[in-house]
């Protein structure tokens, strides 16, 4: 059973745009953008290349897209990817934070879900107004993790998603991570701030429903991807914490179980999407 967003296994959306990413986003992302023959756009923590796939879909003539993201790897998947599907893309591994261009050389420049990440977000803002050329649009994508919707019919439901809630919060603390999960809202803020005027804020709601006692493997992939996390943790008290909210989860299976058609959970997310032009 493929779950959209799980506040059971991550803190943030990470990893899971491919769940939610449908053609009304691409397409919004298209119309915000406003490509034109010519035109040099950029993506900023591009992953594994899927905005470049989904734009390329739209075979839009003449204009040349270039992904960059922090890590090599993903790079390297986006690049073999958009070759499969005849795209011509340009990738690098770069920093948003310092990013290697020259001023003003891109007509627009986008992120999805990648400032939710990142320590120093008004220095990536900062970056992304420097490259962007006067009169360009600059969209941004990010949710507001802190604002996460959990219902669960089941008492050991409300349990397991606060024992959750304070294994990530421990874990996020223990890890010294300094990025801002909650910065969605803000952005038209932090655009202002740079030189790019507010244009404004769309809402993209992700959200799941599970109706009736999920499958046994829907458990066994909720604590796998949550072993994976405890694996990570720096610190034994983290751990324990960590092995505490398993205890929590295999509870919350069970009376999932016995409540059979009568189970229901549901999560809901909100990503913002602020939309900028910088300024003339
Ligand atoms: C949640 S993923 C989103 C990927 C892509 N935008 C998408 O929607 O599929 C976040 C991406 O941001 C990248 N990232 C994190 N910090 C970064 C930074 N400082 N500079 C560039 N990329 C960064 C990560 O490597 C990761 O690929």
């Amino acid at each position: 059973m493929p779950i959209a967003i799980d506040a059971f296994t991550s803190p943030t959306l990470k990893h899971l745009r491919e769940r939610w990413w449908n053609d009304e986003f691409t397409e919004f992302l298209v119309e915000t953008l406003r490509p034109r023959a010519g035109n040099r756009i950029l993506d900023v923590g591009c992953g594994e290349g899927l905005a470049e796939i989904h734009i390329g879909r739209l075979h839009l003539s003449q204009i040349r897209l270039v992904g960059v993201d922090l890590m090599i790897e993903r790079v390297m998947v986006g690049r073999h990817e958009t070759a499969a599907h005849n795209q011509k893309v340009g990738f690098a591994t770069a920093d948003a934070c310092a990013l290697p261009f020259r001023d003003a050389v891109f007509d627009s420049t986008f992120c999805v879900a990648v400032l939710q990440h990142i320590g120093d977000v008004a220095q990536a803002i900062g970056e992304f107004a420097r490259v962007t050329a006067a009169g360009g649009r600059v969209v941004a994508v990010e949710p507001d993790n802190s604002g996460r919707y959990m219902y669960s019919s089941t008492a050991a439901g409300r349990r397991a998603a606060d024992a959750s809630t304070q294994f990530f919060r421990e874990l996020t603390s223990a890890r010294g991570d300094a990025a801002d999960a909650t910065v969605g809202p803000r952005l038209p803020t932090l655009f202002d701030a740079h030189g790019i005027e507010p244009l404004s804020v769309r809402l993209f709601p992700v959200s799941t429903t599970i109706l009736g006692t999920p499958p046994e493997s829907f458990w066994t992939g909720r604590k796998a991807d949550v072993e994976q996390s405890i694996e990570t943790a720096p610190t034994p008290a983290v751990r324990a914490i960590g092995r505490t909210y398993l205890d929590a989860l295999d509870a919350y299976a069970r009376e999932a179980d016995a409540a059979g058609s009568a189970f229901v959970e549901i999560q809901n997310t909100m990503l913002f999407a602020t939309v900028g032009q910088k300024a003339a």
